[in-house]
C-alpha cells in the first residue's frame, strides 16, 4: 500500500471533472474526501480495492451551508492532516439574457459563486491549523470570454477568478494558497447534450486549437500537480486548460 500523504476534500465528487480529480489525488496518495450530494460514491469511477481504501464519501449539496459545514467538519475529523480543498461542484443553465429568471441567475451563483466562497471560509481554520494548504477553485475559461446565452454562467466563473485573487492575499500569510483552474471545454455530463450534435462536434474540432475537447483526467492532473508539486510562490492565479481555445484571435 502507497504511503499517504494527507486528506484533500473534493466537492461535487460523484461524476465528471470531480471523479476524475478523486481518482488522480489518490493515485498520488492522498486521502480523498468525497463531498456529493448522495455521499455514496463515485458514479461513473470503479476505484481499485486500493484506491477505495483511500476514499471517504460525505453528504454535501453545496447549496446548503449547513451541509458544507458539516461535511468538512467530519472530514477534517476523520483526517490526519486537512491539506486541502477542491471546489469542483458546478451548475450550467444556459439561456437567452432576455428570458433568463432572476430564479436561474441567483441558483447559478449560489452554486458557482456563494457555495465556493463558503466552502473556502469554512475549511480556513483547519488549514491555518495545519500550517497552511492549498485551495483549488474550478472555474472555467468563460471567465474573460463574451459568451452569448452564458450571461450567469461566464459571470459566476469570472466572480470565481476573483475570489480566488483575493483569498489568495488575504490568506498568503497563513501558507494557504488558493488557485483557480479554468478548463475549456471538457467531455462530460454538462455538455452531454451539445456534445450529441454534428454541428457541436465539428464545432469543437474547428474552434479548439487542439481539435478536440479536453478529457476530465487532463483537468485532473493538472490539479494533482498543484497539490503535489505545492509551489509556494503560486497563488492567486487563474490557471486555463482549454486547448488554446481563449487565447486564439479567431
Ligand atoms: N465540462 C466542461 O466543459 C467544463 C468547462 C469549464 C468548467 N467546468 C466546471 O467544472 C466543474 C465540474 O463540471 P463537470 O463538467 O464535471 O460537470 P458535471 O459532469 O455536470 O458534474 C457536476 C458535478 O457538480 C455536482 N453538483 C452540482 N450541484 C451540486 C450541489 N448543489 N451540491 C453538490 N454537488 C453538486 C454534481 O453532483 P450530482 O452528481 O449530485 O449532480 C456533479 O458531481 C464545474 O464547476 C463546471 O462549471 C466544466
Amino acid at each position: 500500500m502507497s504511503k499517504t500523504k494527507g486528506t484533500i476534500a473534493v466537492t461535487g465528487a460523484s461524476r465528471g471533472i470531480g471523479s476524475a480529480i478523486v481518482r488522480n489525488l489518490a493515485e498520488r496518495g492522498y486521502q480523498v474526501a468525497c463531498l456529493s450530494r448522495k455521499g455514496q460514491g463515485i458514479e461513473d469511477m470503479a476505484p481499485s480495492a486500493q484506491l477505495a481504501t483511500q476514499l471517504k464519501h460525505y453528504t454535501c449539496d453545496v447549496t446548503e451551508e449547513q451541509s458544507i459545514i458539516d461535511s468538512l467538519q467530519a472530514a477534517h475529523a476523520d483526517s490526519d492532516k486537512l491539506l486541502g480543498l477542491v471546489n469542483n461542484a458546478g451548475i450550467y443553465i444556459p439561456g437567452r439574457s432576455a428570458h433568463y429568471t432572476t430564479e436561474k441567475f441567483r441558483q447559478v451563483f449560489h452554486t458557482n459563486v456563494e457555495a465556493v466562497f463558503s466552502a473556502c471560509r469554512e475549511v480556513y481554520p483547519y488549514l491555518k491549523a495545519e500550517g497552511g494548504g492549498t485551495i483549488v477553485n474550478v472555474g472555467s475559461f468563460y471567465d474573460r470570454l463574451a459568451v452569448a446565452y452564458n450571461t450567469a454562467y461566464a459571470a459566476s466563473k469570472a466572480a470565481v477568478g476573483s475570489l480566488t485573487r483575493s483569498l489568495a492575499i488575504e490568506w498568503a500569510p497563513d501558507q494557504i494558497r488558493v488557485l483557480n483552474v479554468a478548463p475549456g471545454y471538457i467531455a462530460t455530463d454538462l455538455n452531454k447534450k451539445e456534445r450529441e450534435t454534428e454541428a457541436f462536434m465539428t464545432y469543437l474540432k474547428t474552434n479548439i486549437p487542439v481539435g478536440r475537447a479536453g478529457e476530465p483526467d487532463e483537468v485532473a492532473q493538472l490539479v494533482g500537480t498543484l497539490f503535489d508539486d505545492n509551489i509556494g510562490f503560486l497563488t492567486g492565479e487563474t490557471l486555463y486548460i482549454d486547448g488554446g481555445q481563449g487565447t486564439k484571435l479567431a
